[in-house]
């Protein structure tokens, strides 16, 4: 909880940025936040991936595991500072991993976490929008981003793309029931306030801007997996504070 904490700091230093944005519509790209809203941000979902990502999460999808054992391509879209593309490096060595973010910063900061892990050898972190990255993967991952791009429809039909054969979307969004009277609780709230400050202004501030916020729910990232061309969406696991889902590529 402290890394929320954290984002909290960080975030009220853009707050009266923010406010003026939502006059004009122009949003606020995650990048521009102050350090703490993403150092922040690496704190508070890094437990979560530490405990779940390859005990639970991974086990869950179907035949994924086997694969990624055996060796398989794999890229964390979104990745931020690649808590979540390090745990895939660590536990699956026969796999290639690669990390895609849109914020140079973003990359850095996780280029550099590889190397003080030892594993810049098993990883590769490049600067890439989620509607742009190149390669072929036998799993996509978002990890609590999709909802922050400003196309995300568009990113799940780019990667729809760029699976191999039989290949896996995993998606990771910030636990959210679909009505909004169900999400009034002490995470809903919280997710909330922070889809305003960070989310919500960082779809705004790309193109098309679709601004799904970060309590979307369950059904409204169906019709944006579905409007990228995967047929199906399988929710195959949850914390208090993440929902997984698989899409699979035909
Ligand atoms: C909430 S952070 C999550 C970071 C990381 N996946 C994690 O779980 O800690 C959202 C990330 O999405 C990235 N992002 C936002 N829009 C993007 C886009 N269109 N393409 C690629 N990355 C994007 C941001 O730069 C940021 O690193």
């Amino acid at each position: 909880m402290i890394g929320a904490f954290e984002i909290a700091v960080g975030s009220v230093y853009a707050t009266d940025t923010i406010s003026e944005r939502f006059r004009t519509g122009t949003g606020f790209s995650w990048g521009a936040h102050d350090p703490h809203v993403l150092g922040g941000c690496e704190r508070f979902f890094r437990p979560g991936y530490l405990n779940n990502l390859t005990s639970a999460w991974i086990p869950a999808l179907d035949g994924v595991e086997a694969k990624l054992t055996a060796g398989a391509r794999i890229a964390d879209v979104g990745c931020g500072h690649g808590a979540s593309t390090l745990l895939l490096a660590q536990a699956y060595p026969a796999s290639s991993v690669v990390g895609f973010d849109a914020h140079q910063g973003s990359i850095d900061a996780a280029r550099k976490r590889a190397a003080d892990a030892g594993l810049s050898d098993r990883v590769r972190f490049e600067v890439a929008a989620a509607t742009t990255f190149d390669g072929h993967y036998d799993l996509v991952c978002f990890f609590d981003c999709l909802h922050d791009m400003g196309d995300p429809s568009g990113a799940c039909a780019h990667v729809h793309d760029h699976l191999t054969p039989g290949g896996t979307l995993m998606l990771i969004e910030p636990f959210a029931n679909d009505d909004l009277s169900d999400n009034l609780n002490p995470v809903g709230a919280a997710y909330y306030g922070f889809s305003t400050l960070l989310c919500t202004p960082s779809s705004l501030a790309q193109e098309v801007g679709t601004a799904l916020g970060a309590q979307a729910g369950e059904a409204r990232l169906r019709e944006i997996v579905t409007g990228g061309g995967f047929t199906t969406l399988r929710r195959v696991a949850e914390t208090p504070f993440n929902i997984v889902l698989e899409a699979r590529a035909a």
